[in-house]
């Protein structure tokens, strides 16, 4: 038995008898010791770039339930207020940022060296938490995927469809790629920094892949994370990768060959038998309970964590949500899927 944390294990394409545990969302509104940390801070961005807060969000999770791994707390748009965009968050709506709609704009935006200025308090937290989590704790950074953070800097905030950023792939594919291109670049740099101040593991969420279909999915979901893990393994080999391409469907077939990524996390539209065959062949995969069971709790919770353990028990497997948990789940609903699946009751 090696030494390794539960979750290098996974990612290193190990088996295990229970599958290490992590959440998406893990630090955030359910929790009232964050509710606390974040109204000490002032508001959500304040707490992002505070450095002791956001360490100290990061590691309550930890502290309340073990988990397996700590997600970095920052968020996916910090990348675009780096590169030179407006952000704010509305309370009860969402992010709020300028928007990109020409040539013009992209050239506006910052060079890619200027991001650190910014984001040098993500590296600081990331730091800290270095040094302060749990031997056994696995540390994961992350980032937001091209497609994923350009639909937001387009439309100026979340849309249902990603409307604005087709529209404008569609309408000016040269300005289009250009801000691609720049929110790549930028991302390999930013993803570089956090491996550089600690983070063991990094993750790329690729929320609205879903949105892009055949050669578009290849062109704007695919490549750029192909090409942002090719940058990445050049300068550190050894630093696993997740790939989160959500609501992909068949196209999750084949990505971590065709992108480099160690594993795929599934969101929760996927069946997990269907990808223990097509997916988990290829290598460890992430997943995939509905967020809806932290609401709902019960049996229920109980018998579908236990299918998806089953179903990925014969290869490498992280245990996690199929998206991130929702402000009204009930913080015991939480330790009710962690016992559940440590307690391999699930085994047929
Ligand atoms: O998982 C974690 O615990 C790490 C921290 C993290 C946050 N956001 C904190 C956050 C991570 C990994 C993200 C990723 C993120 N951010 C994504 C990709 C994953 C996904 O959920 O699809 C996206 C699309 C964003 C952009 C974003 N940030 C939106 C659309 C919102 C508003 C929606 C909401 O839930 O309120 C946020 C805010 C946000 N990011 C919160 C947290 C804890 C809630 C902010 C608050 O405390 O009010």
């Amino acid at each position: 038995m090696t030494e390794k944390k539960t979750i290098l294990r996974a990612l290193a394409g190990e088996t295990q008898d229970v599958p290490p545990i992590w959440m998406m969302r893990q630090a955030g509104r359910y929790l009232p010791e964050y509710r606390a940390t974040r109204a000490q801070a002032g508001d959500f961005l304040s707490l992002c770039y505070n450095p002791e807060l956001a360490a100290e969000v990061t590691l309550q999770p930890i502290r309340r339930y073990g988990f397996d791994a700590a997600i970095l707390f920052a968020d996916i748009l910090l990348i675009p207020q780096a590169l030179g965009a407006d952000l704010w968050f509305v309370t009860g709506e969402g992010p709020r940022l300028s928007t990109i709609t020409s040539q013009a704009e992209v050239d506006a935006l910052k060079p890619t060296d200027a991001i650190h200025d910014r984001l040098s308090p993500i590296y600081e937290t990331v730091k800290i938490l270095a040094r302060e989590l749990p031997k056994e704790t696995t540390l994961i950074g992350f980032a937001g995927a091209p497609w994923t953070v350009a639909t937001y800097m387009i439309a100026g905030r979340g849309t249902p469809d990603q409307g604005p950023a087709h529209t404008f792939k569609n309408e000016d594919r040269a300005a289009f790629s250009a801000l691609m291109e720049r929110i790549t670049d930028a991302t390999i740099e930013y993803l570089a920094a956090q491996i550089e101040a600690g983070a063991e593991v990094v993750k790329i969420f690729d929320s609205w892949a879903g949105s892009l279909n055949g050669a578009d999915f290849q062109d704007f979901a695919l490549a750029p994370t192909a090409k942002i893990i090719a940058a990445l393994k050049a300068r550190h080999p050894n630093v696993p990768i997740i790939a989160f391409p959500r609501e992909a469907g068949d196209a999750y077939q084949g990505f971590a060959k065709a992108t480099g990524a160690d594993c795929v996390a599934l969101d929760n539209s996927v069946a997990p038998d269907w990808a223990a065959q097509h997916v988990q062949v290829d290598g460890c995969v992430q997943g995939n309970l509905a967020s809806a069971h932290m609401v709902t709790g019960g049996q229920k919770l109980i018998d579908e964590t236990g299918a998806i353990c089953r179903a990925f028990a014969g290869g490498p497997h992280i245990f996690n949500l199929g998206h991130g948990i929702t402000p009204d789940a009930d913080p015991e609903n939480v330790q009710l899927m962690i016992d559940t699946v440590r307690s391999g009751n699930w085994r047929s």
